[in-house]
């Protein structure tokens, strides 16, 4: 399949009638499947109302098919079509952080959305992306777009349409490039269908965010411990992973160096993920600055294409400093424990 690429300067006005919009939408009305950028990672679209559009969404990125699909909207009004009742909480939620990157867990209405989509769930997701070429797809559509992160499962998220590209040219019909994303880790999902919404992957809107505007949450047990079985399906799967072993490692920066040193004596070749402050710091086979501590929406930013950035390096294994668990430290810690297999050494 030709994978047609469009680069879209997401800070001109009025989007939507730009003819690589109107193209990019044309095959979503068509049922094929599009990558198009949003504030967290690159999305991969199709029209969340047809079974063949979805399913060319899991085929592409190989995705298991018990994995539900993020519903998109551009228009707050169209949720009561798809769910039976919209909570207060929700209600006040949408208000405060739409568009933005805080998905929704709702009760679905039968019926209407894809079942591929839903993968015969009971509850949708559903959110409202902050970003000027994924809203003016969503009103050239005039469609839900089912789309999970443009990646092939297994893989960290995409952050840039060159990601996309090295993971699916040749499988899906279009690229709209629209630069960098923003926030770099994927939407918070939260579930709205319990009195105590749960928050069942930490992501860009962080969990005090959310308390602010509706008081008590709690948290999927299943993030705080990998022998529970996780709420929402995606969240058992390996994911975000590095070709080489990751490694996170508690512990000074002197005794990761040491570690690095035994490691190379072994004869394997080391990598480090690090921040600007310990940069010069390390000795090793490859050194990755990934953002600055300072500044921890940076290493969240820059995540995914670090992640990637080790593959270059053929490295046999990749240690991972710390990051504090707070704020959006949360989110960098899901993904990179995930991205590590659970594997957490402390020195
Ligand atoms: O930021 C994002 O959310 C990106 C962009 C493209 O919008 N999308 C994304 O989609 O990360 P995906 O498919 O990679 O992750 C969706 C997550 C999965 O863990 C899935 O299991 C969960 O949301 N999910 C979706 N619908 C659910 C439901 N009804 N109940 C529980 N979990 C659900
Ligand atoms: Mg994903």
């Amino acid at each position: 399949m030709d994978t047609k690429r469009w680069s879209v300067d997401k800070n001109v006005d009025n989007l939507t009638g730009y003819p690589q919009i109107t193209q990019a939408a044309d095959l979503l009305l068509n049922n094929e499947v599009v990558a198009f950028p949003t504030e967290t990672v690159y999305g991969l679209g199709a029209n969340a109302l047809n079974d063949q559009a979805v399913a060319k969404i899991f085929e592409a990125k190989g995705r298991p098919a018990d994995n539900p699909l993020i519903i998109h909207i551009a228009d707050e009004e169209v949720v009561s079509d798809f769910v039976e009742e919209i909570p207060e909480k929700a209600k006040q939620l949408m208000k405060a952080y739409w568009p933005g990157p805080l998905t929704i867990i709702l009760k679905m209405k039968e019926g209407v959305l894809s079942e591929k989509a839903t993968v015969g769930l009971s509850t949708v997701g559903i959110r409202m992306p902050d970003h000027p070429v994924a809203l003016a797809l969503l009103q050239s559509t005039n469609l839900p777009i089912a789309a999970p992160s443009a990646n092939s499962s297994g893989r960290p998220s995409p952050t840039t349409a060159e990601h996309v590209w090295d993971d699916l040219h040749g499988k899906i019909s279009g690229i709209v490039d629209g630069g960098p994303t923003g926030v770099g880790l994927e939407s918070t999902v939260l579930d709205c269908t319990e009195e105590v919404p749960v928050i069942l992957r930490p992501g860009g809107i962080t969990a005090q965010q959310i308390e602010e505007v509706i008081g008590e949450i709690t948290v999927d047990p299943a993030l705080l411990d990998s022998g529970q079985k996780p709420k929402s399906p995606g969240m058992k799967y390996r994911h975000y992973a590095p070709d080489a072993a990751l490694v996170l490692v508690k512990g000074e920066r002197e005794d990761i160096q040491r570690l690095i040193l035994e490691k190379q004596q072994e004869g394997l070749k080391v990598g480090v993920l690090t921040t600007e402050e310990n940069e010069s710091f390390y000795q090793a086979d490859k050194v990755i600055a990934c953002g600055s501590r300072e500044n921890l929406e940076s290493v969240a930013g820059s995540l995914y294409d670090t992640l990637r950035n080790f593959n270059s390096a053929d490295l046999d294994l990749i240690l991972s400093e710390m990051f504090p668990d707070e704020g959006v430290g949360q989110a960098i810690m899901n993904r990179l424990v995930k991205a590590a297999g659970y594997r957490v050494i402390s020195l």
